[in-house]
C-alpha cells in the first residue's frame, strides 16, 4: 500500500503577511471606508466623492479623501489643493490638507508635472492602492472616502480584496437608459467583490438655471431611483447639472461650501447624512 503524501503547509512569503497586518493595522483606526464608484468615467464621482468628503468634515466627522485614479486624478484640483507638497515623517507619508482640515492623498500630488502620462499596469496600481494605505499617516479617522476610476479594473478589484472591512460603495449614475445598464454591472461587481452597495446617487439629474430656479431635464429620463429600487438599495438623492458646478470644481473651490444654499449642495449634504446613518452614524438634523 503505497502510503498517502504528507500534506506540506503553504509556503507565504513573510512580507505579505507584514504588509497585511500594516494594512490591518491603518485600516483599523478608519471607523467607515465608503467607495465612491461608477461603471462610466465623467458622470461626476470625483466631484461627487470631494464634495461628499467635505460635507462629511462639515459634519463633524474627521474625514480622509482617498483618490486612487491614478491615470486621471482630479479630486486635489477640485479642492483647490493642487502642489501641495507632502511631507515624509519616519512613520509615513503625511497627507495634503483640504478644505475644513479634510485629509487628501492623491497620485496628483507625486506626479512630476501637468504632462507626464501614468503608464501603470495591473501589479504597479495594486501596489499604490495599498502603499495609499499602509505608508500614509491617516490617523484615526471616522470617514474615509475613495474616489476610484471608472469601471471595474484593477483598481476596485484591489480595494475589494486588499482592504478589510469596507462598509460599502456609492454609485454615482447620470440619467439615461445606458448609464443604467453600465450601473447594473457595477452593482453586481462590487457584490462580488464583497463591498455592500449602499445606495446610488444620480448626477446631472436636471439642469438647474441659477438665473430663474428654473428646472430643465436634459439628459434623459430620471433612472437612479430606477436602479436603487430594482437592487434593493437606497437612492440618495439627485443632483442637478448647475453651471456653478463646473466653475467651482474648475477654481478649485469645494462646491459645498461655496454655494451652500443651492440645490446642488443641499442634496450633497442630505446624500452625505444617508451614507452616514446607513454605515450605523447617528446624525443631527
Ligand atoms: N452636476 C454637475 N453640474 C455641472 N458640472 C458637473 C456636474 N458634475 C460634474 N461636473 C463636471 O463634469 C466633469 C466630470 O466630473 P468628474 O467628477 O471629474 O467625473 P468622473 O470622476 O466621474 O470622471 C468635471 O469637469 C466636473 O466639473
Ligand atoms: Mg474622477
Amino acid at each position: 500500500m503505497s502510503e498517502e503524501p504528507k500534506r506540506q503547509p503553504p509556503i507565504i512569503n513573510p512580507k505579505f503577511l507584514e504588509r497585511k497586518k500594516k494594512i490591518q493595522e491603518k485600516m483599523s483606526k478608519i471607523k467607515h471606508k465608503v467607495v465612491v464608484m461608477s461603471g462610466k468615467g465623467g458622470v461626476g464621482k470625483s466631484f461627487i466623492a470631494s464634495n461628499l468628503a467635505v460635507s462629511l468634515q462639515l459634519m463633524g466627522f474627521k474625514t480622509g479623501l482617498m483618490d486612487v485614479d491614478f491615470h486621471g486624478p482630479s479630486a486635489p484640483k477640485m479642492l483647490g489643493i493642487r502642489g501641495q507638497r507632502l511631507i515624509g515623517t519616519e512613520s509615513g507619508i503625511q497627507p495634503a490638507v483640504g478644505p475644513l482640515g479634510l485629509l487628501v492623498m492623491s497620485l496628483d500630488f507625486l506626479l512630476p508635472d501637468d504632462d507626464s502620462p501614468v503608464i501603470w499596469r495591473g501589479p504597479i496600481k495594486s501596489t499604490a492602492i495599498t502603499q495609499f494605505v499602509t505608508d500614509v499617516n491617516w490617523g484615526e479617522l471616522d470617514f474615509l472616502v475613495i474616489d476610484m476610476p471608472p469601471g471595474t479594473g484593477d483598481e476596485a478589484i484591489t480595494v475589494g480584496q486588499e482592504l478589510p472591512q469596507v462598509d460599502g460603495a456609492v454609485f454615482v449614475t447620470i440619467p439615461s437608459e445606458v448609464s443604467l445598464l453600465v450601473v447594473g454591472r457595477s452593482i453586481s461587481f462590487a457584490k462580488r467583490m464583497g463591498i455592500k452597495p449602499l445606495g446610488v446617487i444620480e448626477n446631472m439629474s436636471y439642469f438647474y438655471c441659477p438665473d430663474s430656479g428654473k428646472e430643465y431635464r436634459v439628459l434623459g429620463k430620471a433612472s437612479g431611483k430606477k436602479i436603487a429600487e430594482k437592487y434593493g438599495i437606497e437612492f440618495l438623492g439627485e443632483i442637478p447639472l448647475d453651471p456653478r458646478i463646473a466653475d467651482a470644481n474648475d477654481s478649485g473651490e469645494a462646491f459645498v461650501l461655496k454655494y451652500p444654499d443651492s440645490p446642488a449642495a443641499k442634496n450633497l449634504m442630505e446624500a452625505a447624512k444617508k451614507i452616514a446613518k446607513l454605515v450605523g452614524e447617528e446624525v443631527k438634523e
